[in-house]
């Protein structure tokens, strides 16, 4: 093992760049941003570039095989009238979210900051002619948001991604080996990102799946991750790396990513890899796209997108929960509504989910706990049988109350737990069930 990543940091050092992430010992203020990362619990996504114009998802470029010259052609009616980033920070913020992670290059490559390194930019590309990252940035600024940066490792526009992935092969690229100038890119990117709009909060990668079918297209040298990681953390250390990648961590990396399902699930079939220990992130649409799809009105509703983020908490994982704007810029109706609803349950319940990590017992089929401190919340979410088994014991409980209402419920202490009984109207969203014992829950 060691004669091999050796012989990885020397084939780095060939081509000029660092492999230095293998070794890698996160600073005590990355430690301190995991934390923090944790504690947010919630976060929106925002998926928002030239592809909303097309109302068809931000895949609508390899879907019907669009030419990327053409396809350019949008940053032409690239005006969002609506456009205002402090009235999306604002709509995150009462949705009692902590943070908001924004797409600043996606797979069809049109970057929606001022990028010296490629002028197909929102800025110096469009009538717009305008920095939303940039704009974000400061909004985020104001409301107490950390802002997060989607930024694409695959690309359906430029010539010097090549050899192609397994995507976009409709798009008209024509290929030349180039692949050292594109790696040369993303590297100026990343560093115009890292240094021109303040603290990020977590770059947050996607697309390292394209090269999958080609032998070593996931090998970490292949995309020079390390000497990514190295840079990002070389810029700002607190700043966490996600990748979704659908694989194990690699080293240097400060979060894991679940793509639509909630750590230890395998609905949507991305998420056969293993549940380590860093901070966990369960990324999810609230209908069923991420970029702007005119037709999908398919929404989940707020309930179920409470006990989404309510489950999601349980298995000790923030939840990314996307919206993806029209493209004038503004939110659509339905998503401000279900922001809204979260916002005011959370204000309400917050307590029982922010600042707190994934509860001793395990979910059950009656729903899972939260804890923080000496509290353990039981969230029913599940109220068919009243009577409640929570198997914790050890730990003297002192008291057992609805969130609710503050009124006390009956309790029945073994060794092996508690059996609650709920009385009355449990809430079907979820019964909120808040036991405090004489000891920190460990
Ligand atoms: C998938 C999709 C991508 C989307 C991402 C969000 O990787 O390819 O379009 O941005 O999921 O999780």
């Amino acid at each position: 093992m060691k004669s091999v990543l050796i012989a990885l940091a020397l084939l780095a050092a060939a081509a000029g760049r660092a492999a230095a992430q293998p070794g890698y010992v996160p600073a005590p203020e990355n430690i301190e941003a995991r934390e923090r990362f944790r504690d947010h619990r919630f976060g929106i996504f925002i998926h928002w570039g030239l592809y909303a114009l097309l109302g068809d998802g931000e895949w609508a470029m390899h879907n019907k095989n669009i030419e990327c010259g053409e396809y350019a052609r949008l940053a032409d009616a690239f005006c969002p009238s609506r456009f205002s980033a402090r009235e999306w920070a604002r709509a995150v913020r009462e949705a009692g979210a902590g943070y908001l992670c924004f797409t600043s290059r996606h797979h069809d490559g049109f970057s929606l900051f001022d990028s010296d390194a490629s002028g197909y930019n929102s800025a110096d590309a469009t009538p717009f002619a305008r920095d939303a990252v940039g704009e974000l940035a400061e909004a985020c600024r104001e409301q107490g948001l950390d802002l997060h940066l989607y930024y694409s490792h695959l690309d359906w526009s430029r010539s010097d991604y090549w050899p192609l992935g397994r995507t976009g092969h409709g798009t008209g690229r024509t290929g030349g080996g180039e692949w050292d100038s594109y790696l040369g890119f993303m590297e100026s990117q990343l560093t115009e990102l890292l240094t021109r709009y303040g603290p990020i909060g977590a770059i947050w990668f996607d697309g390292y799946w394209d090269r999958d079918e080609e032998p070593g297209g996931l090998e970490p040298e292949r995309w020079n991750l390390y000497g990514q990681y190295e840079l990002i953390h070389r810029l700002q250390p607190a700043c966490l790396i996600g990748n979704n990648h659908h694989m194990n961590p690699f080293p240097g990396e400060d979060i894991q990513i679940f793509e639509r399902d909630i750590p230890g699930e395998n609905l949507y079939g991305y998420s056969e890899q293993d549940i380590g220990t860093l901070p966990l992130e369960t990324c999810q649409t609230m209908n069923r796209s991420w970029g702007y799809r005119i037709t999908d009105t398919d929404y989940k509703s707020t309930e179920e997108l409470i006990r989404y983020l309510v489950r999601t908490a349980g298995m000790d994982a923030n939840l990314l929960l996307n919206v993806g704007p029209r493209p004038d810029g503004s939110l659509p109706d339905q998503a401000l509504e279900r922001l809204r609803g979260m916002g005011r349950w959370l204000e309400r319940y917050g307590e029982s989910i922010r600042g707190t990590r994934g509860g001793v017992v395990a979910p059950h089929g009656w729903g899972v706990t939260t804890q923080r401190g000496n509290r353990l919340y039981v969230h029913v979410l599940d109220a068919s049988d009243p009577r409640v088994f929570v198997p914790y014991g050890g730990n003297r409980l002192l008291s057992a109350v609805r969130m609710a209402d503050g009124s006390a419920v009956r309790f029945t202490s073994t060794p092996e737990g508690v059996v609650l009984t709920l009385a009355g109207e449990p809430d079907p969203t979820d019964e909120i069930i808040v036991l405090t014992y004489k000891n920190e829950i460990e």
